[in-house]
């Protein structure tokens, strides 16, 4: 039981709100399937031990014998697989070569303003690549070039210590990785905060393959940044409605900015969607500092802060005053909700898609694919004629998983984003046989009535979870990417980790209590029909050591795959199944159950044989997250996040950054784009 007890610090921080602290809010009495998971092993015969050795941490003394068993050897994963690696560098198989693209400050837009490390001001940045990269997606320039693209990339969050590392306060000064100066009045320097909104967002620049082979970005009208400061259209059925009428929108049809977009997803008409996951910790309500429970419910359930100093970074307490800092603060201030930014956070929470091929388009937040934390957005395969389906997760410990299906069907060519705006809402229900289902989250179905608290559509949406809680969802492991493969059909999502679950929490799809490692869930329908409202599931893998791990065909992992902590997912047009780890901001020296298992990593699977190899690991503090390929899967683009994080306040004053990657030169590590490629030219991971 031991090595369960561990909790991850950069999970646990209350209200703080950082990276990775993705807060327990679900308090809802939802049972969970504890009872369920021994009928649901046996029946799939995945796990000899049954549900009560996984549930006490006992399934080493089970699985131990099966993990010397011989996986299947698969023909889609040729490469060598690489070790675990405890070193500051990246580690490709034999025959791969990689360059670094596109790292945070890079010049990609205006008068293309030098990167400065850690001293480029708040309005360069505008103009600069931001930090921590996640979901990224590449759209050949003409729908179908291999060598000539779009990148569009999503900024989780930042860093302020090596954003700032050369100004006054910073240098030479203990800074942790959440930590900002603020002066004697308890103020914020004004640039030093439109920095971090700048490092936001989104990032969309041109890149190109040089005759040398090297890619580059390439100066282009289309290139631009879309920061926690753009102005933003509210689309979909919450528009309009009292819950997002603000100072700055009184009619509520509008906002400013995406913050903490994690991972993304690309639409059938070719345009991208950023996730916003961890919003609700930008934000303050100080309304009823002694009486949370007070707070609006679309606040509550959803963790803002009512920290006087505000959220993550204080952004509301900017020195000017002005507009666009002010409205991080959702204390009631005004006579009405139309003079102050009360409703602030009912504006975040949403899918925001964004067109990369027209720079003049204003992005859009897609309302009725629901208010939560977003990890990102999943399509089916669109069928001409048919609705169009997505799927979302919601990452925080004992949250849901949904989909989405439209009202309209697709028609290639016409259809646009406003196909997302008008549909129905569904929550998973996991059962005990390997069946599950989708309920329904609209006004008037199941439940979702005014009676019941929730008065129209737009409630229902915005008040998402208490939906989800109100018509029993299952409570999941932290839902992180989905994935589905492009030629059977099959549906995949992350369950990464859930070290709060209890043993008498557990259930089929969630069965170890105190889970370090995470799993990844498997979903189909008949006849591969994405808008059926039932599904049949299994465990594609439980992931962990060879000791503790277990693969769906049978076996567990090995030296050459074990790993923790799934949350990046995406399946190649091959049907390669991509799997990213994120076991947080990991250096060498870090002790625990994930102290095996090195830095993070990228692997691939082989869905059909179930076999799993190591393809990638990463530097000191990172995390692997962001994968995707040029159409002939030769080029592969993946994003290297948080590089050093696990660096203390006192070696940074030192000058000691944790990780030196991507420049090893002394100055601050730079989140950065890794590409990937063949020696021989061939298909990557082939
Ligand atoms: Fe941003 Fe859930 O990882
Ligand atoms: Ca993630
Ligand atoms: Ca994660």
């Amino acid at each position: 039981m031991k090595d369960f007890e561990r909790d991850y610090p950069d999970h646990t921080e209350a209200m703080g709100y950082e990276h990775g602290d993705e807060p327990q809010c679900n308090t809802s009495a939802n049972r969970n399937f504890y009872d369920v998971m021994d009928a649901r092993v046996a029946r799939r015969g995945f796990l000899s031990g049954g549900l009560a050795t996984i549930a006490t941490g006992l399934i080493g003394a089970s699985l131990s014998g099966k993990g010397a068993l011989a996986q299947s050897t698969s023909s889609l994963i040729g490469f060598t697989p690489v070790p675990v690696s405890f070193d500051d560098t990246v580690v490709v198989p034999e025959g791969y070569s990689f360059q670094i693209l596109g790292g945070i400050g890079e010049p990609i837009s205006g008068d293309m303003p030098a990167y400065r490390p850690g001293a480029n001001t708040g309005a360069e940045r505008e103009h600069q690549i931001g930090q921590c990269h996640d979901g990224i997606h590449f759209f050949p320039i003409d729908g179908v070039s291999s060598e000539d693209g779009l990148l569009v990339l999503n900024h989780e969050y930042i860093e302020p210590r090596f954003l700032h590392a050369e100004k006054e306060g910073y240098k030479g000064v203990a800074h942790d990785k959440r930590s900002v100066v603020y002066d004697a009045d308890g103020m914020r320097d004004d640039d030093e905060v439109r920095m971090e909104i700048a490092s936001h967002g989104i990032s969309v620049y041109r890149t190109a393959k040089q005759a040398d082979g090297q890619w580059a970005i390439v100066a282009d009208p289309h290139n631009r940044r879309i920061t926690a400061n753009t102005p933003i259209e509210i689309g979909g059925p919450v528009r309009g409605s009292a819950h997002v009428r603000t100072k700055y929108s009184p009619d509520g049809a509008m906002t400013r900015g995406t913050v903490n977009n994690c991972a993304h997803g690309v639409t059938p008409w070719n345009t991208y969607l950023a996730a916003e996951e961890n919003w609700a910790g930008y934000f303050s309500n100080t309304t009823e500092l002694d009486q949370k429970p007070d707070l609006p419910r679309e606040h509550v359930r959803y963790g803002v802060s009512t920290n006087p100093n505000g959220g993550r970074y204080g952004w509301h307490k900017a020195k000017s005053g002005a507009d666009e800092y002010v409205r991080w603060d959702a204390t009631v201030t005004g006579a009405s909700a139309t003079e102050d930014y009360r409703n602030e956070p009912n504006t975040y929470g949403y899918m925001v898609e964004i067109d990369p091929f027209d720079p003049e388009s204003t992005p859009v937040k897609r309302t009725h694919l629901g208010r939560f934390a977003h990890e990102g957005v999943v399509f089916a395969p669109a069928v001409e004629g048919a609705p169009v389906v997505c799927y979302s997760g919601d990452d925080a410990r004992f949250e849901y998983i949904y989909k989405f299906v439209s009202d309209g069907v697709f028609v290639p060519g016409e259809t646009d984003g406003s196909i997302l705006d008008s549909g129905t809402l569904y929550v998973a229900k996991f059962n005990d046989d390997g069946s599950g289902e989708w309920i329904a989250l609209a006004a008037g179905r199941n439940g979702l009535t005014p009676a019941n608290g929730f008065a129209d559509l737009a409630d229902i949406l915005v008040n998402t979870r208490l939906a989800g809680d109100f018509v029993g969802a299952t409570k999941m492991d932290r839902p992180e990417w989905g994935t589905v493969d492009p030629n059977s059909g099959d549906l995949y999502f992350a369950l990464t980790n859930n070290s709060r679950r209890t043993l008498a929490q557990v259930d089929a799809v969630n069965p170890r209590a105190e889970n370090n490692f995470g799993q990844i869930v498997r979903w189909n329908y008949e006849n591969g029909d994405h808008t059926k409202a039932s599904f049949e599931w299994d465990l594609f893998v439980i992931a962990g050591n060879a000791r503790n791990s277990a693969l769906a065909t049978g076996g567990a992992l090995s030296d050459d795959s074990v790993f923790a902590c799934p949350d990046g997912l995406w399946c190649d047009g091959d049907s390669r199944l991509w799997i990213q780890t994120d076991m947080g901001d990991k250096g060498p020296d870090d002790a625990g159950p994930l102290e095996e298992f090195g830095m993070n990593m990228l692997l691939a699977a082989d869905p059909a044989t179930g076999e799993i190899k190591r393809f990638m690991t990463g530097p000191w503090g990172q995390e692997c997250t962001g994968v995707v390929t040029t159409p002939d899967g030769k080029t592969m683009f993946v994003n290297f996040q948080h590089p050093g994080a696990h660096a203390s306040a006192e070696e940074f004053a030192a000058g000691s950054f944790g990780s030196g990657f991507p420049d090893y030169d002394g100055t601050v590590p730079r989140c950065a784009t890794v590409v990937i490629s063949k020696d021989d030219g061939g298909v990557v991971g082939a």
